[in-house]
C-alpha cells in the first residue's frame, strides 16, 4: 500500500516566508526559488496574492512572480484568497492557484474575515475563471486537525468543507494541521473524508510541526496511500492568524526519511540542505530542520 514514489510540494517561499518578522527582500525569494528549483523541487508555492494589510510579507507577490526563471517540469503555484487575487495573480501566469478555507468557522473569520459559507462563495468564481485561463485549482482547508480558536475540530466537520470544495470544482484537496496538534490515527480519518470525494492522486497533507508529530502524520498518510505532501525548506512557516503555529515539516526531514523509505522523491538532499541553510544564513538564524542542521554539523566535523 505504501506509495513508491512521492511528490513534494515546496511552500517555503509562500508559508514560510509569510511569517517572518524580518523583511525578506523579492530578490532573496526569487534566488531561493532558483535554488529550491536547483535540488529538483517540481512543485513551487511562491507567493500570496492576499491583502498587503493583513500579509505584508507578501506584498511582493507581482516582482517575485516576474523574477523567478522558469524552468521546463516545474510548476509554480500562487494563493488566492478572492478575485481580486486571481485577478492580479494571473499576471504572474502560475500553473496552480490555492483557495484556502477551514474546517472551523472561528479560523476562517480570523483568517480571511468571512464565514465558511461566505468563503466558498468567494471562491466559486475564482476556480471557475481559474479553470477558463486553463489552471489547476487546489483547495487547502485549514483546521482540519484542531483550530486555535474554537479547539477540536471533528473529521464531520472536515468533511462538511471538502464537499462544499468538491462542489464548486476544486481540482485538488490539501488537508492542513495548521498548529500541528494532528497525530496519526486522526489524520488517516480526516484524509479519509477527503478521499471519499478526491481521488488518492488529488489528496496531500499540510502538517505544520508544531508539536512534532508531522513525521509520524506523513507516515500515517502513506499508509493510506496519500503521496503528496507541502513540505517547507528548513521547517519555516507559520500563519500570522494563528498564533504559536510554528513551521511546516521541514523538506529536509521529510526527504531524508523517504530517501531511507526507498521512496522516490527527485529531490537532492545535499542541495535542500545548502538552500535550508542559505535562506537561514538570510533569516539570522539555525535552520530548524533537524537533517539540516546534522548534516551541517557532520560536514563541518569532516572538514
Ligand atoms: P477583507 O478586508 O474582508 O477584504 O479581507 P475586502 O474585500 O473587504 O477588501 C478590503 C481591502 O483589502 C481593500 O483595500 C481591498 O482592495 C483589499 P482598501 O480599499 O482597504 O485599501 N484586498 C486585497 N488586496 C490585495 N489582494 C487581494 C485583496 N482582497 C482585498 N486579494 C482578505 C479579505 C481575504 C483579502 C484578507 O482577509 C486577507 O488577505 N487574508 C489573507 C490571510 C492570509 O494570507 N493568511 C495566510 C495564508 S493561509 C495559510 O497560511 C494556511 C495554509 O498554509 C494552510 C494551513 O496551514 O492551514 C494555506
Ligand atoms: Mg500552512
Amino acid at each position: 500500500m505504501i506509495p513508491t514514489q512521492v511528490t513534494l510540494v515546496e511552500v517555503g517561499p509562500r508559508d514560510g516566508l509569510q511569517n517572518e518578522s524580518a523583511p525578506v527582500a523579492a530578490a532573496q525569494k526569487i534566488e531561493l526559488v532558483q535554488r529550491l528549483q536547483a535540488a529538483g523541487c517540481r512543485e513551487i508555492e511562491v507567493t500570496s496574492y492576499v491583502s498587503p494589510r493583513w500579509v505584508p510579507q507578501m506584498a511582493d507577490n507581482a516582482p517575485v512572480m516576474a523574477g523567478i526563471e522558469r524552468r521546463a517540469g516545474v510548476r509554480y503555484s500562487v494563493l488566492t484568497p478572492n478575485m481580486q487575487g486571481l485577478e492580479a495573480a494571473l499576471a504572474g501566469q502560475p500553473d496552480e492557484i490555492v483557495v484556502f478555507g477551514a474546517a472551523s468557522e472561528a479560523f476562517s473569520r480570523r483568517n480571511i474575515n468571512c464565514s465558511v459559507a461566505e468563503s466558498i462563495e468567494r471562491f466559486a468564481p475564482v476556480v471557475a475563471a481559474a479553470h477558463a485561463a486553463g489552471i489547476k485549482v487546489r483547495c487547502a482547508i485549514s483546521c482540519a486537525l484542531g483550530c486555535p480558536y474554537q479547539g477540536e475540530v471533528s473529521a464531520d466537520e472536515v468533511e462538511r468543507v471538502v464537499v462544499l470544495m468538491k462542489g464548486i470544482g476544486v481540482d485538488h484537496c490539501g488537508v492542513a494541521d495548521t498548529i500541528g496538534v494532528g497525530t496519526p490515527r486522526r489524520v488517516q480519518a480526516a484524509l479519509e473524508r477527503a478521499l471519499r470525494h478526491f481521488p488518492l492522486a488529488e489528496v496531500s497533507g499540510h502538517f505544520h510541526d508544531t508539536y512534532g508529530q508531522a513525521l509520524a502524520n506523513i507516515y500515517a498518510s502513506l499508509e493510506v496511500g496519500v503521496a503528496t505532501f507541502d513540505t517547507s525548506i528548513a521547517g519555516l512557516g507559520g500563519c500570522p492568524y494563528a498564533k504559536g503555529a510554528t513551521g511546516n515539516v521541514a523538506t529536509e526531514d521529510v526527504v531524508f526519511m523517504l530517501d531511507g523509505m526507498g521512496i522516490a522523491t527527485g529531490l537532492d538532499l545535499d542541495a535542500l540542505v545548502d538552500a535550508g541553510a542559505w535562506i537561514s544564513g538570510i533569516l539570522g538564524r539555525p535552520p530548524v530542520s533537524r537533517v539540516g542542521r546534522a548534516l551541517l554539523s557532520r560536514r563541518a566535523a569532516a572538514s
